[in-house]
């Protein structure tokens, strides 16, 4: 399948064997329009060792080598973040398509310079963003959509990190998070996880975020504390956010420990998504209260998928689906620079004190004290 032949198998590459590559190819390996042909990293054990595990015939331990690939279509880059820029362009300018983790990159502007020569070179690019694909989010955009709680007028979205007894944490190498302790990050825990709530805070109503009023404190130098509000493009509608760490609450989790809990208020009703990356809470993972003409309807969705490696999975094979179809794959280049405007406008927003309109950033900010350690 070369660049416009939009049909038959996609044969991907997978760039970066670390800590969250087995959630990613997860959704690859079991789609059957898909062949992962090979896997490289810098650390060709690494890739040697993924290869196996995953019954991929090709191992490399160079960009060069897996891109001169010409068996390949398509990349996915799950690499460390600040290297997303360099391995994003190199994809592109090989003929590519590139399905990138998130953050898509270190600065807005680098995001949407990769999201032109991606369009100027008529290849897809696409940011994989694992809670798009979420099945308790995407029913409650849904529901939104279809108008099951009104006019949306608040937007509220919690996490907490606490601790985890999970095997999934436990297995996590730790040379994966010195690269999110230092400068080659611009932030901490708001840049390397919140971008996933950000998204959110976007992705569930239509309106644009106009000005962000936030405070930022940071715990166990990675960890940041804060209280965000956000105001929407329609004065009728608010978003807070809040991220807690609980550093001595333990909590179930399949994956790292920390949960989410996602509210949209509309005029006549609410709904909530009562977990996402964890099990925190015994609830129905999405419920819908509608109060319409005193109906007074309590609905639990207690069935659906709530797996949060399901997004992963679901994003995977997205991106397949949209390559065959030759239809853009969520989420955009553009979108994904938004979802940066937003992150640095809180940092800036509690550095001043000062409301920030997102839209006015272009690089990056990086909160005071990040990284003088
Ligand atoms: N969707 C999610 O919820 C989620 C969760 C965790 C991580 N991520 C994202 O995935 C990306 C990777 O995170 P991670 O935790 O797996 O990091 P990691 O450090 O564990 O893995 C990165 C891998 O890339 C390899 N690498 C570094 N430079 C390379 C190069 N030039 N060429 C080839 N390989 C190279 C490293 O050797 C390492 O194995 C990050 O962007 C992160 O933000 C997303």
């Amino acid at each position: 399948m070369g660049n416009g032949a939009r049909t038959g198998t996609v044969r991907l590459g997978i760039l970066g064997a670390g800590n969250i590559a087995d959630m990613n190819v997860a959704g690859y390996l079991e789609h059957p329009d898909c062949d992962v042909l090979a896997v490289c990293d810098v650390d060709g054990a690494l890739a040697g060792e993924a290869a196996k595990r995953w019954d991929v015939p090709r191992s490399y331990s160079d960009i060069d080598e897996l891109l001169a690939d010409d068996d390949i279509d398509a990349v996915e880059i799950l690499t460390p973040t600040h290297l997303h820029y360099a391995h994003v362009k190199a994809a592109l300018a090989a003929g590519k398509h590139v399905s990138v983790q998130k953050p898509i990159t270190n600065t807005v502007d680098e995001a949407l310079e990769l999201g032109s020569l991606a369009d100027a070179a008529g290849l897809t690019l696409r940011v994989s963003e694992c809670f798009v694909h979420y099945p308790p989010l995407e029913m409650a955009k849904k529901l939104i959509s279809d108008g099951a709680i009104g006019r949306p007028i608040g937007v509220r979205i919690r996490t907490v990190v606490g601790q985890t007894d999970s095997t999934f944490q436990a297995a996590l190498r730790p040379e994966g998070y010195g690269w999110r302790l230092d400068k080659r990050s611009p932030g901490g825990h708001l840049f390397d996880d919140n971008v996933h709530k950000y998204a959110m805070a976007l992705w569930l109503v239509d309106p644009d975020i106009i000005s962000v009023q936030a405070v930022v404190r940071r715990r166990d130098i990675f960890f940041e504390p804060c209280a965000v509000i956000f105001e929407y493009d329609d004065p009728d509608l608010l978003g807070t956010m809040e991220v807690q760490y609980a550093r001595e609450m333990w909590m179930r989790s399949g994956y790292f420990g920390a949960d989410e809990f996602f509210e949209v208020q509309g005029e006549e009703g609410f709904v909530w998504v009562t977990r996402a990356t964890g099990e925190m809470l015994d609830l129905p993972p999405v419920v819908l209260y509608q109060g319409k003409d005193n109906a007074r309807t309590f609905t639990e969705f207690d069935q659906i998928d709530a797996d949060w490696a399901t997004g992963f999975r679901r994003s995977s094979a997205h991106f397949v689906e949209a390559l065959r179809a030759g239809t853009p794959a969520a989420m955009s280049a553009t979108e994904a620079a938004k979802v940066l405007q937003l992150c640095f406008a809180v940092y800036q927003a509690s550095d001043t004190r000062q409301p920030v309109d997102p839209r006015t950033i272009t690089g990056s900010v990086t909160p005071a004290g990040w990284a003088e350690w």
